[in-house]
Protein backbone atom coordinates (compact mmCIF):
# COMPACT_ATOMS: atom_id res chain seq x y z
CA UNK A 1 0.00 0.00 0.00
CA UNK A 2 2.48 2.42 0.85
CA UNK A 3 4.76 1.20 -1.43
CA UNK A 4 2.79 1.58 -4.53
CA UNK A 5 2.09 5.22 -3.09
CA UNK A 6 5.78 6.07 -3.04
CA UNK A 7 5.83 4.13 -6.81
CA UNK A 8 3.11 6.67 -7.63
CA UNK A 9 4.52 9.38 -6.13
CA UNK A 10 8.23 8.60 -7.44
CA UNK A 11 7.03 8.33 -11.56
CA UNK A 12 4.58 11.55 -11.10
CA UNK A 13 8.58 13.53 -10.23
CA UNK A 14 9.89 11.56 -12.85
CA UNK A 15 7.24 12.77 -15.45
CA UNK A 16 7.44 16.45 -13.87
CA UNK A 17 11.40 16.46 -14.79
CA UNK A 18 10.50 14.94 -18.19
CA UNK A 19 7.98 18.10 -18.06
CA UNK A 20 10.87 20.31 -16.76
CA UNK A 21 13.76 19.58 -19.47
CA UNK A 22 11.26 20.61 -22.41
CA UNK A 23 10.10 24.12 -23.74
CA UNK A 24 7.10 25.14 -21.85
CA UNK A 25 3.98 22.62 -22.33
CA UNK A 26 1.33 23.22 -24.48
CA UNK A 27 -2.12 23.98 -24.07
CA UNK A 28 -2.71 20.60 -25.80
CA UNK A 29 -1.70 19.14 -28.90
CA UNK A 30 -2.57 16.03 -30.73
CA UNK A 31 0.04 13.08 -32.17
CA UNK A 32 -1.91 11.64 -35.44
CA UNK A 33 -1.90 7.73 -34.85
CA UNK A 34 -3.70 7.30 -38.13
CA UNK A 35 -1.11 9.61 -40.53
CA UNK A 36 1.59 6.99 -40.67
CA UNK A 37 5.21 6.98 -38.88
CA UNK A 38 8.43 7.90 -40.26
CA UNK A 39 11.42 6.62 -38.98
CA UNK A 40 15.05 8.55 -37.26
CA UNK A 41 17.11 9.19 -39.76
CA UNK A 42 14.79 8.87 -42.35
CA UNK A 43 14.38 11.80 -45.33
CA UNK A 44 10.79 12.23 -44.51
CA UNK A 45 12.87 13.35 -40.57
CA UNK A 46 15.44 15.38 -42.36
CA UNK A 47 12.61 17.35 -44.24
CA UNK A 48 10.15 17.65 -41.22
CA UNK A 49 13.64 19.39 -39.12
CA UNK A 50 14.32 21.71 -42.21
CA UNK A 51 10.88 22.57 -42.71
CA UNK A 52 10.68 23.93 -39.35
CA UNK A 53 13.42 25.72 -39.00
CA UNK A 54 12.40 27.56 -41.87
CA UNK A 55 9.21 27.99 -40.62
CA UNK A 56 10.77 30.08 -37.33
CA UNK A 57 13.83 31.50 -38.68
CA UNK A 58 12.32 32.85 -41.49
CA UNK A 59 12.53 36.89 -40.66
CA UNK A 60 10.87 38.67 -43.87
CA UNK A 61 7.43 37.43 -42.00
CA UNK A 62 5.94 40.11 -40.09
CA UNK A 63 2.15 39.15 -40.04
CA UNK A 64 1.99 35.37 -37.91
CA UNK A 65 1.52 33.49 -40.80
CA UNK A 66 4.12 30.69 -41.99
CA UNK A 67 3.52 28.40 -44.69
CA UNK A 68 6.27 26.37 -46.22
CA UNK A 69 6.75 22.59 -47.90
CA UNK A 70 10.02 21.10 -48.15
CA UNK A 71 11.10 17.80 -49.39
CA UNK A 72 9.50 16.15 -52.69
CA UNK A 73 7.18 13.07 -53.09
CA UNK A 74 6.41 10.55 -50.21
CA UNK A 75 8.67 12.16 -47.67
CA UNK A 76 7.37 15.85 -48.83
CA UNK A 77 6.32 17.78 -45.07
CA UNK A 78 4.03 20.44 -45.25
CA UNK A 79 3.74 22.87 -42.42
CA UNK A 80 1.54 25.53 -40.91
CA UNK A 81 2.41 28.39 -38.06
CA UNK A 82 -0.22 31.13 -36.74
CA UNK A 83 0.38 33.60 -34.02
CA UNK A 84 -2.22 35.32 -32.45
CA UNK A 85 -2.49 38.23 -34.15
CA UNK A 86 -1.30 40.78 -31.65
CA UNK A 87 1.97 38.93 -30.64
CA UNK A 88 5.24 40.96 -32.27
CA UNK A 89 7.38 39.07 -34.97
CA UNK A 90 10.30 38.00 -32.59
CA UNK A 91 7.71 36.71 -29.98
CA UNK A 92 6.13 34.91 -32.72
CA UNK A 93 9.13 32.92 -34.19
CA UNK A 94 10.25 32.13 -30.41
CA UNK A 95 6.97 30.58 -29.56
CA UNK A 96 6.97 28.21 -33.19
CA UNK A 97 10.54 27.60 -32.42
CA UNK A 98 9.39 26.23 -29.03
CA UNK A 99 6.72 24.67 -30.40
CA UNK A 100 9.18 22.76 -32.84
CA UNK A 101 10.87 21.69 -30.54
CA UNK A 102 8.20 20.59 -28.44
CA UNK A 103 5.99 18.61 -30.66
CA UNK A 104 9.02 16.30 -32.21
CA UNK A 105 9.50 15.10 -28.96
CA UNK A 106 6.21 14.74 -27.84
CA UNK A 107 5.18 12.94 -31.56
CA UNK A 108 8.69 11.65 -32.54
CA UNK A 109 7.91 9.34 -34.95
CA UNK A 110 4.58 10.66 -36.25
CA UNK A 111 4.26 12.67 -39.53
CA UNK A 112 1.42 14.64 -38.66
CA UNK A 113 1.06 16.22 -35.53
CA UNK A 114 -0.56 19.89 -34.04
CA UNK A 115 -0.14 21.46 -31.21
CA UNK A 116 -1.10 24.96 -29.61
CA UNK A 117 0.53 27.46 -27.11
CA UNK A 118 -1.24 30.10 -26.04
CA UNK A 119 0.18 32.11 -29.11
CA UNK A 120 0.50 30.15 -31.54
CA UNK A 121 -0.37 27.03 -33.11
CA UNK A 122 1.95 24.96 -35.13
CA UNK A 123 0.93 21.90 -37.71
CA UNK A 124 2.49 19.92 -39.54
CA UNK A 125 1.36 16.90 -42.27
CA UNK A 126 2.23 14.62 -44.84
CA UNK A 127 -0.25 15.95 -46.59
CA UNK A 128 -0.84 19.20 -48.11
CA UNK A 129 -2.93 21.35 -45.24
CA UNK A 130 -2.58 25.10 -47.18
CA UNK A 131 -5.86 26.39 -48.10
CA UNK A 132 -7.84 23.26 -46.60
CA UNK A 133 -10.47 24.09 -44.20
CA UNK A 134 -9.97 21.04 -41.04
CA UNK A 135 -11.85 21.66 -38.12
CA UNK A 136 -11.58 18.33 -35.94
CA UNK A 137 -10.05 17.86 -33.47
CA UNK A 138 -12.07 20.82 -31.56
CA UNK A 139 -10.60 21.07 -28.16
CA UNK A 140 -12.64 22.90 -25.64
CA UNK A 141 -10.45 24.02 -22.28
CA UNK A 142 -12.71 26.39 -20.17
CA UNK A 143 -12.08 27.74 -16.44
CA UNK A 144 -14.36 26.53 -13.21
CA UNK A 145 -15.49 30.17 -12.62
CA UNK A 146 -19.00 31.52 -13.66
CA UNK A 147 -21.26 34.17 -13.95
CA UNK A 148 -23.98 33.72 -10.80
CA UNK A 149 -26.74 31.60 -12.33
CA UNK A 150 -29.15 34.59 -12.40
CA UNK A 151 -27.55 36.95 -15.00
CA UNK A 152 -26.02 33.38 -17.00
CA UNK A 153 -28.47 34.22 -19.79
CA UNK A 154 -27.81 37.43 -20.04
CA UNK A 155 -23.68 36.99 -20.35
CA UNK A 156 -24.34 34.23 -23.11
CA UNK A 157 -26.51 36.42 -24.75
CA UNK A 158 -23.79 39.48 -24.89
CA UNK A 159 -21.45 36.89 -24.98
CA UNK A 160 -22.62 35.59 -28.64
CA UNK A 161 -22.86 38.83 -29.78
CA UNK A 162 -19.85 40.12 -29.25
CA UNK A 163 -18.44 36.72 -30.68
CA UNK A 164 -21.11 37.14 -34.09
CA UNK A 165 -19.60 40.84 -34.64
CA UNK A 166 -15.98 39.73 -34.38
CA UNK A 167 -16.30 36.36 -36.59
CA UNK A 168 -17.39 38.63 -39.45
CA UNK A 169 -14.67 40.89 -38.67
CA UNK A 170 -12.01 38.11 -38.78
CA UNK A 171 -13.31 36.18 -41.57
CA UNK A 172 -13.05 39.80 -43.69
CA UNK A 173 -9.61 39.78 -43.04
CA UNK A 174 -7.40 39.17 -45.96
CA UNK A 175 -4.63 36.80 -46.74
CA UNK A 176 -2.53 37.97 -44.64
CA UNK A 177 -4.46 38.05 -41.27
CA UNK A 178 -7.50 37.09 -39.97
CA UNK A 179 -7.70 38.10 -36.59
CA UNK A 180 -10.27 40.15 -34.63
CA UNK A 181 -10.74 41.19 -31.04
CA UNK A 182 -12.82 43.48 -28.94
CA UNK A 183 -14.71 43.37 -25.86
CA UNK A 184 -18.22 44.17 -24.74
CA UNK A 185 -19.96 45.06 -21.57
CA UNK A 186 -21.88 41.99 -19.57
CA UNK A 187 -23.50 41.84 -16.52
CA UNK A 188 -22.52 42.54 -13.10
CA UNK A 189 -20.27 45.19 -14.47
CA UNK A 190 -18.15 42.49 -16.40
CA UNK A 191 -16.17 43.46 -19.42
CA UNK A 192 -16.35 40.18 -21.87
CA UNK A 193 -12.80 40.30 -23.59
CA UNK A 194 -12.99 38.04 -27.12
CA UNK A 195 -10.28 36.93 -29.78
CA UNK A 196 -11.20 34.91 -32.98
CA UNK A 197 -8.92 34.19 -35.06
CA UNK A 198 -8.43 31.68 -38.61
CA UNK A 199 -5.69 30.80 -40.80
CA UNK A 200 -5.65 33.47 -43.18
CA UNK A 201 -5.20 31.02 -45.99
CA UNK A 202 -8.48 30.19 -45.87
CA UNK A 203 -11.26 32.04 -48.03
CA UNK A 204 -13.79 34.43 -45.57
CA UNK A 205 -17.02 31.96 -46.20
CA UNK A 206 -14.21 28.57 -44.62
CA UNK A 207 -13.28 31.07 -41.62
CA UNK A 208 -16.76 31.77 -41.16
CA UNK A 209 -17.74 28.15 -40.89
CA UNK A 210 -14.69 27.13 -38.65
CA UNK A 211 -15.86 30.15 -36.28
CA UNK A 212 -19.16 28.98 -36.20
CA UNK A 213 -17.95 25.15 -35.61
CA UNK A 214 -15.58 27.04 -32.73
CA UNK A 215 -18.15 28.56 -31.17
CA UNK A 216 -20.64 25.98 -31.05
CA UNK A 217 -18.73 24.12 -28.20
CA UNK A 218 -18.81 27.00 -25.94
CA UNK A 219 -20.69 25.57 -23.06
CA UNK A 220 -23.87 27.01 -22.97
CA UNK A 221 -25.69 29.16 -20.27
CA UNK A 222 -24.28 27.94 -17.39
CA UNK A 223 -22.37 31.18 -17.26
CA UNK A 224 -18.67 29.68 -17.76
CA UNK A 225 -16.54 33.48 -17.38
CA UNK A 226 -13.44 32.14 -19.86
CA UNK A 227 -13.17 29.60 -22.54
CA UNK A 228 -11.24 28.57 -25.28
CA UNK A 229 -11.44 26.70 -28.54
CA UNK A 230 -8.96 25.27 -30.40
CA UNK A 231 -9.29 24.03 -34.15
CA UNK A 232 -6.42 23.57 -36.30
CA UNK A 233 -7.92 25.71 -38.48
CA UNK A 234 -9.29 28.46 -36.34
CA UNK A 235 -9.80 29.53 -32.65
CA UNK A 236 -11.49 31.74 -30.31
CA UNK A 237 -11.04 32.55 -26.54
CA UNK A 238 -12.82 34.84 -24.45
CA UNK A 239 -12.63 35.56 -20.98
CA UNK A 240 -13.82 38.44 -18.31
CA UNK A 241 -10.25 39.44 -18.09
CA UNK A 242 -8.45 41.38 -20.39
CA UNK A 243 -5.61 38.76 -22.13
CA UNK A 244 -4.58 40.47 -25.50
CA UNK A 245 -2.92 43.52 -26.67
CA UNK A 246 -5.52 45.99 -28.32
CA UNK A 247 -2.54 48.75 -29.30
CA UNK A 248 -0.92 45.92 -31.46
CA UNK A 249 -3.26 46.08 -35.20
CA UNK A 250 -0.84 47.10 -37.35
CA UNK A 251 2.63 45.28 -36.48
CA UNK A 252 5.53 47.01 -36.27
CA UNK A 253 7.34 47.15 -39.95
CA UNK A 254 10.63 44.42 -39.58
CA UNK A 255 14.19 46.02 -39.29
CA UNK A 256 15.71 46.68 -42.80
CA UNK A 257 17.63 44.17 -43.44
CA UNK A 258 20.91 46.07 -42.97
CA UNK A 259 24.10 44.01 -42.23
CA UNK A 260 25.07 41.04 -44.62
CA UNK A 261 26.66 39.36 -41.10
CA UNK A 262 23.61 37.87 -40.71
CA UNK A 263 23.73 35.41 -43.78
CA UNK A 264 26.19 33.05 -42.06
CA UNK A 265 26.06 29.16 -42.19
CA UNK A 266 24.07 27.66 -39.20
CA UNK A 267 26.71 25.35 -38.52
CA UNK A 268 29.11 26.38 -35.54
CA UNK A 269 27.71 28.77 -34.09
CA UNK A 270 24.31 26.79 -33.70
CA UNK A 271 26.25 23.91 -32.17
CA UNK A 272 27.43 25.89 -29.48
CA UNK A 273 24.16 28.10 -28.72
CA UNK A 274 22.38 24.54 -27.84
CA UNK A 275 24.93 22.97 -25.60
CA UNK A 276 24.88 26.28 -23.85
CA UNK A 277 20.89 26.14 -23.63
CA UNK A 278 21.48 22.21 -22.29
CA UNK A 279 23.82 23.23 -19.94
CA UNK A 280 21.73 25.88 -18.53
CA UNK A 281 18.71 23.82 -18.79
CA UNK A 282 20.46 20.44 -16.89
CA UNK A 283 21.80 23.06 -14.28
CA UNK A 284 17.59 24.02 -13.63
CA UNK A 285 16.44 20.93 -13.84
CA UNK A 286 18.33 19.59 -11.38
CA UNK A 287 17.66 22.40 -9.08
CA UNK A 288 13.92 21.44 -10.37
CA UNK A 289 14.49 18.29 -8.64
CA UNK A 290 15.16 19.03 -5.42
CA UNK A 291 12.32 21.57 -5.32
CA UNK A 292 9.91 19.07 -6.39
CA UNK A 293 11.26 16.59 -4.20
CA UNK A 294 10.91 18.32 -1.21
CA UNK A 295 7.17 19.48 -2.26
CA UNK A 296 6.06 16.32 -2.86
CA UNK A 297 7.03 14.39 0.52
CA UNK A 298 5.70 17.23 2.22
CA UNK A 299 2.34 16.75 0.43
CA UNK A 300 2.38 13.12 0.51
CA UNK A 301 3.15 13.51 4.28
CA UNK A 302 0.37 15.98 4.94
CA UNK A 303 -1.99 13.97 2.68
CA UNK A 304 -3.14 10.79 3.32
CA UNK A 305 -4.64 10.00 -0.29
CA UNK A 306 -3.34 11.75 -2.77
CA UNK A 307 -6.13 11.33 -5.11
CA UNK A 308 -8.47 13.15 -2.98
CA UNK A 309 -5.40 15.70 -3.38
CA UNK A 310 -5.50 15.62 -6.80
CA UNK A 311 -9.48 16.60 -7.03
CA UNK A 312 -8.96 19.17 -4.74
CA UNK A 313 -6.28 21.13 -6.37
CA UNK A 314 -8.35 20.23 -9.70
CA UNK A 315 -10.58 23.23 -8.72
CA UNK A 316 -7.90 25.65 -8.10
CA UNK A 317 -9.04 29.08 -7.94
CA UNK A 318 -6.24 30.72 -9.93
CA UNK A 319 -6.18 28.89 -13.26
CA UNK A 320 -5.84 32.06 -14.54
CA UNK A 321 -2.45 31.27 -14.04
CA UNK A 322 -1.88 27.54 -16.11
CA UNK A 323 0.58 29.21 -18.73
CA UNK A 324 2.82 31.18 -16.49
CA UNK A 325 5.76 29.58 -14.75
CA UNK A 326 5.69 27.61 -11.71
CA UNK A 327 5.77 29.75 -8.85
CA UNK A 328 3.62 28.76 -6.13
CA UNK A 329 3.18 25.53 -4.05
CA UNK A 330 -0.65 26.08 -5.34
CA UNK A 331 0.61 26.08 -9.24
CA UNK A 332 3.03 23.36 -8.63
CA UNK A 333 0.47 20.91 -6.82
CA UNK A 334 -1.87 22.08 -9.77
CA UNK A 335 0.98 21.08 -12.39
CA UNK A 336 1.24 17.78 -10.80
CA UNK A 337 -2.19 16.87 -11.66
CA UNK A 338 -2.22 18.55 -14.74
CA UNK A 339 0.05 15.64 -16.04
CA UNK A 340 -1.77 13.13 -14.66
CA UNK A 341 -4.38 14.82 -16.61
CA UNK A 342 -2.45 15.09 -19.31
CA UNK A 343 -0.87 11.53 -19.59
CA UNK A 344 -4.42 10.50 -19.31
CA UNK A 345 -4.96 12.35 -22.64
CA UNK A 346 -1.98 10.86 -24.32
CA UNK A 347 -3.96 7.81 -23.89
CA UNK A 348 -6.67 9.20 -25.35
CA UNK A 349 -5.31 10.87 -28.51
CA UNK A 350 -3.76 7.51 -29.16
CA UNK A 351 -7.62 6.08 -29.34
CA UNK A 352 -8.47 8.79 -31.42
CA UNK A 353 -5.61 8.05 -33.47
CA UNK A 354 -7.99 5.71 -34.51
CA UNK A 355 -10.65 8.14 -35.98
CA UNK A 356 -7.53 10.15 -37.28
CA UNK A 357 -8.33 13.62 -36.99
CA UNK A 358 -11.97 13.15 -37.08
CA UNK A 359 -13.09 13.47 -33.24
CA UNK A 360 -13.59 15.73 -30.40
CA UNK A 361 -12.78 15.74 -26.96
CA UNK A 362 -12.70 18.25 -24.43
CA UNK A 363 -10.27 19.34 -21.78
CA UNK A 364 -11.42 21.01 -18.37
CA UNK A 365 -8.96 23.41 -16.89
C1 LIG B 1 0.87 10.09 -45.64
O1 LIG B 1 1.44 8.93 -45.08
C2 LIG B 1 0.54 7.84 -44.96
C3 LIG B 1 1.23 6.71 -44.24
O2 LIG B 1 2.55 6.53 -44.70
C4 LIG B 1 0.06 7.41 -46.34
O3 LIG B 1 -0.89 6.38 -46.22
C5 LIG B 1 -0.57 8.61 -47.04
O4 LIG B 1 -0.93 8.26 -48.34
C6 LIG B 1 0.40 9.77 -47.06
N1 LIG B 1 -0.26 10.94 -47.64
C7 LIG B 1 0.21 11.55 -48.70
C8 LIG B 1 -0.59 12.68 -49.22
O5 LIG B 1 1.24 11.19 -49.26
C1 LIG C 1 2.92 4.19 -35.49
O1 LIG C 1 3.56 4.07 -34.23
C2 LIG C 1 2.67 3.91 -33.16
C3 LIG C 1 3.49 3.87 -31.89
O2 LIG C 1 4.31 4.98 -31.83
C4 LIG C 1 1.87 2.63 -33.33
O3 LIG C 1 0.95 2.52 -32.28
C5 LIG C 1 1.13 2.68 -34.65
O4 LIG C 1 0.46 1.44 -34.87
C6 LIG C 1 2.08 2.94 -35.79
N1 LIG C 1 1.30 3.14 -37.00
C7 LIG C 1 1.61 2.57 -38.15
C8 LIG C 1 0.69 2.86 -39.30
O5 LIG C 1 2.58 1.84 -38.29
C1 LIG D 1 9.85 33.51 -46.03
O1 LIG D 1 8.48 33.37 -46.36
C2 LIG D 1 8.10 34.01 -47.56
C3 LIG D 1 6.59 33.89 -47.71
O2 LIG D 1 6.18 32.56 -47.51
C4 LIG D 1 8.84 33.39 -48.72
O3 LIG D 1 8.49 34.03 -49.92
C5 LIG D 1 10.35 33.50 -48.48
O4 LIG D 1 11.04 32.82 -49.48
C6 LIG D 1 10.71 32.92 -47.12
N1 LIG D 1 12.10 33.20 -46.83
C7 LIG D 1 12.95 32.24 -46.44
C8 LIG D 1 14.33 32.68 -46.15
O5 LIG D 1 12.61 31.05 -46.34
C1 LIG E 1 1.95 27.77 -48.94
O1 LIG E 1 2.53 26.51 -49.19
C2 LIG E 1 1.97 25.83 -50.29
C3 LIG E 1 2.65 24.51 -50.38
O2 LIG E 1 4.03 24.63 -50.37
C4 LIG E 1 2.14 26.64 -51.57
O3 LIG E 1 1.50 25.98 -52.61
C5 LIG E 1 1.54 28.01 -51.36
O4 LIG E 1 1.79 28.81 -52.47
C6 LIG E 1 2.12 28.66 -50.13
N1 LIG E 1 1.44 29.94 -49.94
C7 LIG E 1 2.05 31.02 -49.50
C8 LIG E 1 1.24 32.25 -49.33
O5 LIG E 1 3.24 31.01 -49.22
C1 LIG F 1 10.34 29.61 -25.44
O1 LIG F 1 10.90 28.81 -24.43
C2 LIG F 1 11.82 29.50 -23.59
C3 LIG F 1 12.33 28.52 -22.57
O2 LIG F 1 12.66 27.30 -23.15
C4 LIG F 1 11.13 30.66 -22.90
O3 LIG F 1 12.05 31.40 -22.15
C5 LIG F 1 10.50 31.57 -23.95
O4 LIG F 1 9.76 32.60 -23.33
C6 LIG F 1 9.58 30.77 -24.83
N1 LIG F 1 9.04 31.62 -25.87
C7 LIG F 1 7.74 31.91 -25.95
C8 LIG F 1 7.32 32.84 -27.02
O5 LIG F 1 6.93 31.43 -25.20
C1 LIG G 1 -20.74 24.02 -18.12
O1 LIG G 1 -21.42 23.09 -18.91
C2 LIG G 1 -20.59 22.06 -19.42
C3 LIG G 1 -21.41 21.20 -20.35
O2 LIG G 1 -22.73 21.58 -20.42
C4 LIG G 1 -20.04 21.28 -18.26
O3 LIG G 1 -19.28 20.19 -18.73
C5 LIG G 1 -19.18 22.19 -17.43
O4 LIG G 1 -18.65 21.49 -16.34
C6 LIG G 1 -20.01 23.34 -16.95
N1 LIG G 1 -19.10 24.29 -16.31
C7 LIG G 1 -19.36 24.78 -15.13
C8 LIG G 1 -18.34 25.72 -14.59
O5 LIG G 1 -20.35 24.52 -14.52
C1 LIG H 1 -26.42 42.37 -22.90
O1 LIG H 1 -27.64 41.64 -22.86
C2 LIG H 1 -28.74 42.39 -22.36
C3 LIG H 1 -29.95 41.46 -22.26
O2 LIG H 1 -29.89 40.41 -23.18
C4 LIG H 1 -29.02 43.56 -23.28
O3 LIG H 1 -30.08 44.35 -22.77
C5 LIG H 1 -27.76 44.40 -23.37
O4 LIG H 1 -27.96 45.44 -24.29
C6 LIG H 1 -26.60 43.55 -23.81
N1 LIG H 1 -25.40 44.36 -23.83
C7 LIG H 1 -24.53 44.29 -24.83
C8 LIG H 1 -23.34 45.19 -24.73
O5 LIG H 1 -24.69 43.55 -25.79
C1 LIG I 1 28.47 43.85 -46.88
O1 LIG I 1 28.48 43.66 -48.28
C2 LIG I 1 29.14 44.69 -49.00
C3 LIG I 1 29.05 44.40 -50.48
O2 LIG I 1 27.85 43.73 -50.76
C4 LIG I 1 30.60 44.80 -48.55
O3 LIG I 1 31.23 45.89 -49.22
C5 LIG I 1 30.66 45.01 -47.06
O4 LIG I 1 32.02 44.98 -46.63
C6 LIG I 1 29.89 43.92 -46.34
N1 LIG I 1 29.88 44.20 -44.92
C7 LIG I 1 30.22 43.32 -44.01
C8 LIG I 1 30.12 43.76 -42.59
O5 LIG I 1 30.55 42.18 -44.30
Amino acid sequence: MVSSRLLFLLSAILMLIVHAIGQPKFLSYICNYNNGNFTSNSNYEENLNQLLSSLYSNTTIDYGFYNSSYGQNSDQVYGIGLCRGDVKPDVCRSCLKNSSGLLTQLCPTQKEAIGWYDLCMLRYSNSSIYDIMNSNPQITIWNTGTVSANYAAQFYDNLTNLLANLRTEAAAGDSLRKYAAGSGSAPEFLTLYALLQCTPDLSQQDCNNCLLIAIKNIPCCNGTRSARVLVPSCNMRFDVLSFFDSATTPPPPPPPPSTNTTTSPPSKGNQSNTSRTIIIVVVASVAFVVLIASICICVYLRVSSPREKAAETLTCSSCEDVDDEIQSVESLQFDFTAIRVATDDFSEANKLGQGGFGAVYKVTV
